[in-house]
């Protein structure tokens, strides 16, 4: 490893490689989880996991995972199943190009592998959604072959271990990180290490109040020895995150509420909401509700019921919240993107996370009537 090295990336380790996975293995053996995805080496249940895990926790994705394999065992389940099967399925866990890209995913692996699973890194991260970290994730405990892995909570234990002190996201940090991770990859039992160093990350070497008095890797920390203990990573200059203020509509009328599908491909693509409109300057949050309202042409008096606030990845959401009961639904809303659903039958479509919020919401306010 250390002979592929730029000069400026060279790899004076300051311990012995192995010594980090000897200790990461005897921990892992004792300390590490059992999780449903840990049973397996099944490729297709151990990529599944991998890109459910992706920006989630392990507690959020255990009961997505279970009821995703319930309905699609197998890779060829998920190539014939439908996009909108698939959507419904994920509803809820965020992210939605994961489930985009693991639906295409699927049908590349079908087409081009009559089922049978990529098993190099060329192979698996020209699937949609698999970059470098998840196709070696999949690699090492799929196959059981040595690939360096390197997501958020690995970064964070290589960044203290080696006390990293730039930035963790530049690109140097991310040439050198690489660097250090394949250096510490266990050749011997690649499928435990990946996930002892992915364990230690999430249960141990946590971003805040880490568990240093239970780590293996205490006594070869660099980060300890540097004085750097409670510092690292280095935080990253906050970016700005624009907030997007919006107006939704909760209308109930004898048929139900009315909900509107999004657009099949972009941001939440295929997910349901219910009506809503962006806020602009010149309008107050209610002229708004009334403009959509008469867009929509029904008619009914509105009563604000709230607003949620919701953090995506590129802006945040201020939602403004208004009920109405429809008076008037003959010839209203018709097309495929509109459709009528009691609260029961809502439990079963795909809204995103803020229009879920939403209607919770509405029905605490609802219940407290
Ligand atoms: N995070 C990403 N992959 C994981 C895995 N296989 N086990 C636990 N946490 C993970």
């Amino acid at each position: 490893m250390a002979g592929a090295c730029p000069g400026r990336f060279a790899m004076n380790l300051p311990f012995d490689p192995a010594e980090v996975s000897r200790r990461l293995l005897v921990w892992y053996g004792k300390a590490g989880r059992d999780l449903p995805w840990r049973n397996t080496r099944d490729p297709y249940r151990i990529w599944l996991s991998e890109i459910m895990l992706q920006q989630t926790t392990v507690a959020a994705v255990i009961p997505y995972y279970e009821r995703f394999l319930e309905s699609f065992p197998t890779v060829d389940d998920l190539a014939s199943a439908s996009l909108d099967e698939v959507i419904t399925l994920w509803a809820g866990l965020g992210y939605y190009s994961r489930a985009r890209n693991l639906h295409k995913a699927a049908r590349q692996v079908v087409s081009e592998q009559g089922g049978g699973f990529p098993n190099t890194l060329d192979a698996l991260t020209s699937l949609p959604g698999v970059g470098r970290s998840t196709a070696g994730a999949i690699l090492s405990i799929a196959f059981d072959k040595a690939a360096a892995i390197l997501d958020g909570n690995v970064r964070r234990v290589l960044v203290r271990l080696f006390a990293w002190q730039e930035d963790p996201r530049s690109s140097r940090a991310e040439k050198q990180l690489w660097l250090w991770a394949a250096a510490l990859t266990s050749k011997e039992q690649p499928h435990d290490y990946a996930q002892a160093i992915m364990d230690l990350g999430a249960t141990v070497c946590v971003p805040r109040d880490p568990d240093c008095d239970n780590c293996p890797l205490q006594e070869i920390w660099q980060a300890s020895k540097k004085g750097l203990a409670a510092d690292l990573p280095f935080a990253r200059k906050q970016k700005k995150v624009p907030v997007r203020q919006q107006v939704a509509l909760i209308i109930s009328a004898s048929d139900g509420l009315l909900l509107q599908q999004r657009p099949p491909e972009g941001f939440l693509g295929g997910l349901w909401e219910f009506p809503t409109t962006d806020l602009s300057p010149e309008l107050t949050a209610e002229q708004a509700a009334v403009r959509l309202l008469s867009e929509l042409c029904l008619h009914g008096s509105l009563k604000k019921v709230g607003e949620i606030r919701h953090a995506y990845s590129h802006f945040k959401l201020e939602l403004s919240l208004f009920k109405v009961d429809a008076e008037v639904t003959e010839g209203v809303a018709e097309g495929s993107e509109y459709c009528w659903r009691s609260g029961t039958e809502l439990e079963s479509l795909p809204l995103h996370g803020a229009h879920r919020k939403a209607y919770n919401l509405f029905a605490n306010d609802s219940r407290r009537k």
